[in-house]
């Protein structure tokens, strides 16, 4: 899907990806872009000439969610960005605490597009990104309610893929690896920048690819995995 002359929305634009993603979407010739968070009072957004609307947007909050949905109702691309993580092994994490986790990484989700869909139907057609992570794909045991509900985001997202392709509406799923936002402040190894993160997922989106792996560390650890999930399992469970 092009994205010069587009119309987006950016849920977490505040910070971290979503920010990125809002810049990057201005600098690739976006027409229009819906900067969604859950305060908007202190955005800091790129001046860069492009028309850029605040929109407040919690997505555990119906209301917001429909509330924006009108708002935004041109809207074409929707960047299903905004995430939560907490740390912890699974026999040690409160069940309040999954249930949390999941409300903001899954039912969250499951909310934007659900809300969004028909937005996107109305107007011919358009494109979902749901941020993920490479944890979606095998689970590291020290972030046990993250992993869970960025596997279960990742299957609801393969059957939003079948439910919308009649609708023309594309679903792309990014799987990044270690990125330096706040998110991952306290764990020190190698990460990329959210800015470079987001260049690859708008490159993404223009070429139409239905996955992305946008930095060095998913690409190298997905082709280990499709090669050998379980080693890439065991490599996993052992950090
Ligand atoms: N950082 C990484 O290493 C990494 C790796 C793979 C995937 N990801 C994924 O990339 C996405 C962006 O993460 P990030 O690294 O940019 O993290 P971040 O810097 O912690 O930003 C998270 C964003 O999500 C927003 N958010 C949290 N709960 C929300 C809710 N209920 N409603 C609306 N917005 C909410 C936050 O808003 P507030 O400021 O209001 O809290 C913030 O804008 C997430 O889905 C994350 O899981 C990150």
């Amino acid at each position: 899907m092009k994205i010069e002359n587009s119309i987006a929305l950016v849920t977490g634009s505040n910070r971290g990806v979503g920010k990125s993603l809002v810049a990057a979407l201005a600098n690739a010739g976006c027409k229009k872009i819906y900067a969604a968070a859950r305060q908007t009072n202190n955005l800091e957004l790129p001046d860069t000439g492009v028309e850029i609307i605040p929109l407040t947007l919690d997505v555990t909050k119906q209301e917001t969610l429909e509330n924006a949905a009108k708002l935004a109702s041109d809207v074409q691309i929707i960047f299903n960005n905004a995430g939560v993580l907490e740390f912890g092994d699974i026999l040690e994490t409160p069940e309040q605490n999954l249930r949390s986790i999941l409300d903001t990484n899954f039912f969250g989700k499951v909310a934007v597009a659900k809300t969004f869909a028909p937005v996107l139907e109305a107007n011919g057609g358009g494109t979902i990104v749901n941020t993920l992570t490479l944890l979606s794909l095998a689970s590291m045991p020290g972030f046990a309610a993250y992993n869970a509900s960025k596997a279960a985001a990742w299957s609801m997202s393969l059957s939003l893929r079948a439910s919308l392709q009649p609708k023309n509406i594309q679903v792309v799923n990014a799987f990044p690896g270690a990125i330096d936002t706040d998110m991952l402040a306290s764990v020190e190894m190698d990460k990329t920048s959210p800015d470079d993160v987001a260049k690859e997922i708008l490159h993404a989106v223009q070429n139409n690819q239905e996955d992305v792996f946008p930095d060095p560390m998913s690409k190298q650890v997905y082709e280990a995995w499709r090669q050998d999930h379980k080693a890439v399992e065991k490599q996993f469970a052992s950090m």
